[in-house]
């Protein structure tokens, strides 16, 4: 029988992260961050000393790369990369080799691995589009680029590191050009997908949309 999948994409900061948990949760479905293999790469490039730009070095490592998922966190190499996977810079380094199609290729089916019943909620930039064609439903999640800024500034003051807002407003806004600009996989609402703007709802009600939605879905079958 087919596995049930739930695709979720739309740019950074939107909130598409925490939506897609939160309904994994509610469903018991499994939970893919795609975004969190390519940030690996990227951390794994840093650490080692292959360039962003090193095509045929960074789809070798992306096809091998001893990865981890477990209990919310993840380890690269069997050392805790949770937080550090999440640094600015490796989110840019994320949006770099992630237009290297050679890359895209060699996660693939990592990510289609995920795929395990009783079902799957994934996020990312093209989980609908190539990576899981035939999902259930899928969500194109967005928020207004000020929106997304000002949520970005909060969670980095609640962490008590600095921050300053234009320029997380600034760097939102070129990652969204440089991931709607690419040729391959590019970030934009396909027209199967079902547009949900976050710009003014709770993580709750945003949840809640998601999970009607699949509902209605699922009972059309
Ligand atoms: O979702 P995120 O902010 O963690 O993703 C970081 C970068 O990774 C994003 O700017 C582009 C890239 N990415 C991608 O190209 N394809 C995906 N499915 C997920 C992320």
């Amino acid at each position: 029988m087919k596995v049930p999948v739930i695709t979720i994409d739309g740019p950074s900061a939107s909130g598409k992260g925490t939506v897609a948990a939160c309904v994994a949760s509610r469903l018991g479905f499994h939970y893919l961050d795609s975004g969190s293999l390519y940030r690996l790469v990227a951390l794994y490039a840093d650490r080692v000393g292959i360039d962003w730009d090193d095509e045929p070095a960074l789809a070798r490592a992306a096809l091998t790369l001893p990865v981890a998922f477990c209990d919310g966190g993840v380890l690269l190499d069997g050392n805790e990369a949770t937080e550090a996977i999440r640094a600015e810079h490796i989110g840019i380094g994320a949006s770099r080799v992630g237009a290297l199609p050679a890359v895209r290729t060699a996660l693939m089916q990592r990510q289609r691995d995920f795929r395990v019943a009783p079902g799957l909620v994934t996020d990312g930039r093209d989980m609908g589009s190539v990576v899981f064609p035939d999902a259930d439903l899928k969500i194109f999640l967005t928020a207004s680029a000020d929106e997304r800024a000002t949520r970005r500034y909060k969670q980095l003051i609640d962490k008590g590191e600095s921050a300053n807002l234009p320029q997380i407003r600034q760097d939102i806004i070129d990652r969204d050009q440089r991931d709607a600009a690419r040729p391959v996989a590019p970030l934009r609402q396909e027209p199967d997908a079902l547009l949900l703007d976050t710009t003014a709802l709770t993580i709750d009600q945003a949840v809640e949309a998601v999970l009607s939605w699949f509902a209605a879905k699922s009972s059309d079958c």
